[in-house]
């Protein structure tokens, strides 16, 4: 397929989307990459345009026109898409790719979702040789690619994967945007009217095929627990229901190289004392409140009005304040234990996402050919792994390191 653009930006306008194009005038010098921005609204793409200082083409198109869709799908390598939430936007677009044999990489942390879309396109994207990425963002690249590094460590010492893994956020600033709060509570919304969902979100295997075979028992917390391991008081972590499918779907897609009876879960450290274990039980507590609360008429009128809007999202600053340090434990079968920690230099969800989502879009177009790599629905740590390591290291401001 010949092509006029390595990547081009979906949802150019979005509020990731500005980041996402200022990210790669930034780092890469016109005609560097041949890129596109596009979005439905020719007059907000231009001043994007603008704002960039660089001559950057752009392409209308609207997520319920197939026919756009497919035009703008033909002329790309990749197609980066910002534009969601994806359970309400983007399925003609998945479906589009995986009819034309084009990349897709996305920010999607909407579980039920991507079950849709690997169920309606797998088989066409492997015929057609579409490789569809989803959560491309702070869900799920830093937890599948901490956990692809700490198996890689493991082997290099041990000879043998680590079979449990935890994963504890260590320390993390930053703040939401309205376009995350709208896929959050629409996830919400569609759960609370379906009671296969409601079970399916709950089931670390629900990114997995049918025939996966596991059946080990995965940790789940829900409220405080003191971990021996982080040696303090831990909660839930709201995005584990995402970020747990998509390392059990790796090791499925892996040939199941980190264990049939392979366990991994996600979790906050919060502190040692009286007050952690406070704040702990506090997070867990509105963690199981707000799913129920953002469904009911009056509270969730409330929460939605109380919520940034979308297209809003955290200043410049709070996007240069920001940071993350992921800490993962993993043991072998034989008991031996290594320590792994994963950083990021911007918060978590914009300033860090946009870079990650960039690099993954461009790991495809220049990195993985479509010989090393079939059509499919991958993960990050499936098909990109290493190269990708590479590309956040050098310039998306992650590290990756062993610390024992
Ligand atoms: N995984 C992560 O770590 C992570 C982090 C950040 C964001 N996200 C996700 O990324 C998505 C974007 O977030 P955001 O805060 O940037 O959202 P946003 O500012 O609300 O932007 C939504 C975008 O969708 C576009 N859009 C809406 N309907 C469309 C249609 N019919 N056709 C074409 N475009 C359409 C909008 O275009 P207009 O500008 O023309 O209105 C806008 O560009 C959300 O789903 C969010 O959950 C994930």
């Amino acid at each position: 397929m010949s092509t006029q653009y390595d990547i081009v930006i979906f949802g150019a306008t979005s509020f990731v989307g500005q980041i996402l194009c200022q990210y790669m005038v930034a780092q890469y010098p016109e005609g560097e990459i041949v890129w596109a921005a596009a979005g439905r609204s020719q007059s907000k793409l231009n001043s994007v345009v603008k704002s960039l200082k660089q001559n950057i083409p752009t392409i209308i198109a609207d997520s319920d026109d197939e026919m756009l869709l497919r035009y703008m799908a033909e002329q790309s390598k990749v197609i980066i898409s910002t534009v969601g939430p994806y359970a309400l936007y983007g399925s003609s677009l998945v479906k589009v790719c995986a009819e034309s044999g084009t990349d897709y990489v996305d920010l999607t942390g909407e579980p039920q979702w991507i079950r849709k879309m690997i169920n309606l396109h797998e088989a066409t994207a492997k015929a057609s040789g579409a490789r569809i990425v989803h959560c491309c963002g702070f869900d799920s690249i830093p937890l599948d690619l901490g956990n692809f590094y700490l198996q890689q460590q493991a082997q290099k010492v041990y000879c043998a994967p680590c079979t449990t893994v935890k994963m504890a956020v260590y320390q993390m600033k930053g703040a939401g945007s309205g376009g995350t709060f709208a896929s959050g509570i629409n996830m919400f919304k569609e759960a609370s009217t379906d009671a296969e969902l409601t079970k399916g979100l709950k089931d670390p295997y629900f990114l997995c095929s049918k025939e996966h075979g596991f059946s080990a028992v995965q940790r789940d917390v829900q409220t405080a627990v003191y971990d021996e391991d982080f040696d303090a008081w831990v909660a839930p972590f709201v995005m584990a229901v995402i970020n747990t499918k998509i390392v059990h779907r790796s090791n499925e897609l892996n040939g199941k190289a980190f264990g049939e009876n392979f366990k991994y879960d996600e979790v906050i450290r919060i502190g040692k004392g009286f007050g952690s274990h406070i704040t702990a039980s506090a997070i867990g507590l509105g963690m199981r409140i707000f799913p129920l609360a953002i469904t009911l008429p009056p509270s969730g009128y409330l929460i939605e009005k109380i919520l940034t809007k979308p297209g809003e999202g955290p200043s410049v600053k709070q996007q240069n304040s920001g940071f993350f340090d992921l800490r993962f434990i993993g043991k072998t079968d034989a008991g031996q234990r290594l320590t792994v920690k994963v950083t990021g230099d911007k918060d978590p969800g914009y300033g860090s996402t946009a870079k990650m989502l960039v690099q993954a879009g461009l790991c495809l177009a220049q990195d993985i050919s479509k010989a090393e790599k079939a059509g499919g629905f991958w993960t990050t740590a499936t098909v990109m792994g290493e190269p990708l390591i590479k590309r956040l290291t050098e310039r998306a401001g992650l590290t990756f390191t062993l610390l024992d």
